[in-house]
């Protein structure tokens, strides 16, 4: 690797990530990781590193020490790779929460989420929408979302536009629906695609910006013709853009489908049939698929946003993650699904996914449960390979952009109560062998990531970088 002129941040501290879905937490203490400011690249990682400053200085002669910037991790805190969220609907924030006791898939739509949507065409209430969702998940260390916004293009433009402004690596999704959709909220195959093309090359052409990507968004199959999907899938093709959508979430759906695409063999098949199944294709929720959709999805390497909040809220039901991923499905990662799921946190998603998979298991015995390492693996590098970035982001590489979140369990304002005892960390190396004492206990490394996933959130964010860049 060349020499480094200009900026360089080094941030020094615990660094935790998720490499791989079965292979436990990585963690590097005492870890320099060197980022060059330009372009947002780490260039060294660094383990059991005395000296960040002396060090980066004596790797790149040509840097003087007012170029380089340290970044320290406090006592209990670390660093770890942004999250990602392969799944959110940035147009229905103002409904988080907002849905009754009886809500499933359908009624949901027609109730709460069409009405919403469509009152987003109005680019004033679109602007503070975005804006604020693009601000929540940025505080949550969401450092790259896969958004759905509405049918409106202009509003799709401006979501674009606010991703590219705040910093946020993002995939933005015009909705795409000409069929069965309330009068109110419906357009033509015709502005369907004018509309997707017109967006793709706004963001391509007029944006540029390498962080900010079209994704094609048939909304489901039941909201778009036959017609529509195939024209969908020719254009991405033809681009090489992203494809997002709905598939296999909740029973009354599957049976919709079936009775409008009565020539494909199933869900997944009507995808398949209209060119809308491919490497570069989120499928959100999957479910309820049969072994022949997911062969059909393994063999296509089609990623999966699992949404667990949004599956509980709705009550479409339990994604069977660990069978999939058994079946040679890889390519999984979390959404939030807001507003289906109420929360902007992949914190909060990959708790719930956690939770989810133990009551599978508890269910049948035959099930595997999902650890916490693998939780927060399918937030950020499981997430980062649905999207196609795994040799971009998602976890600390040489190479890879720095995206990532500094967590402190003692934040102002954080609810975590820590006891001086049990502080002492980051100092010692944590616990050897059993305990046989009444003295208290320091917490270890990965006791501290623990307690992290199971009683933080936002609060506990105390920075994020994308690309190297301070965005909170
Ligand atoms: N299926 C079609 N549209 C939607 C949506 O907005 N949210 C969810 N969860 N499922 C959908
Ligand atoms: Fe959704």
């Amino acid at each position: 690797m060349t020499g480094v002129k200009g900026q360089f941040t080094v941030y020094y501290g615990t660094f935790v990530d998720a490499p791989a879905f079965e292979e436990p937490l990585r963690f590097r203490e005492h870890c320099a990781v060197g980022v060059n400011a330009g372009d947002g690249q780490i260039r060294f990682v660094e383990e059991q590193c005395d000296n960040p400053l002396g060090y980066t200085l004596q790797r790149y002669p040509d840097l003087v020490k007012e170029h380089v910037e340290v970044v320290t991790a406090p006592a209990c805190g670390f660093f770890f790779p942004g999250f990602i969220d392969t799944h959110i609907h940035a147009s229905q924030y103002p409904n988080c929460g907002v849905l009754g006791d009886d809500s499933t898939l359908l009624d949901w739509l027609n109730k709460y989420t069409f009405p919403t949507e469509a009152a987003l065409s109005d680019c004033k209430w679109a602007t503070q929408v975005y804006s604020a969702v693009i601000r929540r998940t940025l505080a949550c260390g969401t450092t790259t979302a896969c958004y759905y916004t509405t049918i409106d293009t202009e509003a799709a433009k401006l979501m674009a536009q606010l991703c590219s402004a705040s910093g946020q690596r993002a995939l933005v999704g015009k909705v795409c629906m000409d069929s069965n959709s309330p009068d109110y909220y419906v357009e033509t195959k015709e502005e369907s695609l004018q509309g997707t093309l017109d967006l793709a090359l706004f963001i391509e052409e007029k944006l540029v910006d390498p962080k900010v990507k079209p994704v094609v968004t048939p909304r489901f199959a039941p909201a778009c013709s036959s017609q529509l999907l195939k024209e969908l899938g020719d254009i991405s093709r033809e681009h090489d853009w992203h494809i997002q959508t709905h598939l296999d979430e909740n029973f009354q759906e599957i049976e919709w489908v079936a009775e409008l695409f009565p020539e494909s063999k199933s869900y997944t098949g009507v995808y398949a049939d209209h060119g809308l199944l491919g490497s570069s294709t989120v499928f959100a929720h999957c479910v309820h698929m049969t072994q022949e959709e997911i062969e059909l999805v393994r063999e296509a390497q089609a990623g999966i946003a699992h949404c667990p909040e949004s599956n509980t809220a709705l009550m479409s039901g339990e994604c069977p993650v660990t069978d999939l991923y058994k079946a040679g499905v890889h390519k999984i990662g979390l959404g939030t699904d807001v507003s289906a799921g109420a929360s902007c946190s992949i914190l909060d998603a990959a708790r719930a996914a956690q939770t989810v998979a133990r009551h599978r298991a508890m269910h049948d015995r035959a099930v595997d449960k999902l650890s916490l390492a693998q939780c927060l693996y399918l937030g950020t590098m499981g997430g980062a390979a649905v999207l196609n970035m795994a040799d971009k982001v998602g976890s600390f590489e040489v190479g890879k952009q720095f995206d990532a979140q500094l967590l402190d369990l003692q934040s102002a304002g954080s609810t975590i109560d820590i006891f001086p005892w049990q502080r002492e960390v980051m100092v010692s190396k944590g616990k050897q062998g059993d305990v046989k004492t009444s003295a208290p206990q320091p917490l270890d490394t990965s006791e501290i990531v623990r307690k992290w996933f199971y009683t933080g959130d936002d609060r506990n964010v105390s920075n994020v970088w994308i690309a190297g860049k301070k965005v909170k």
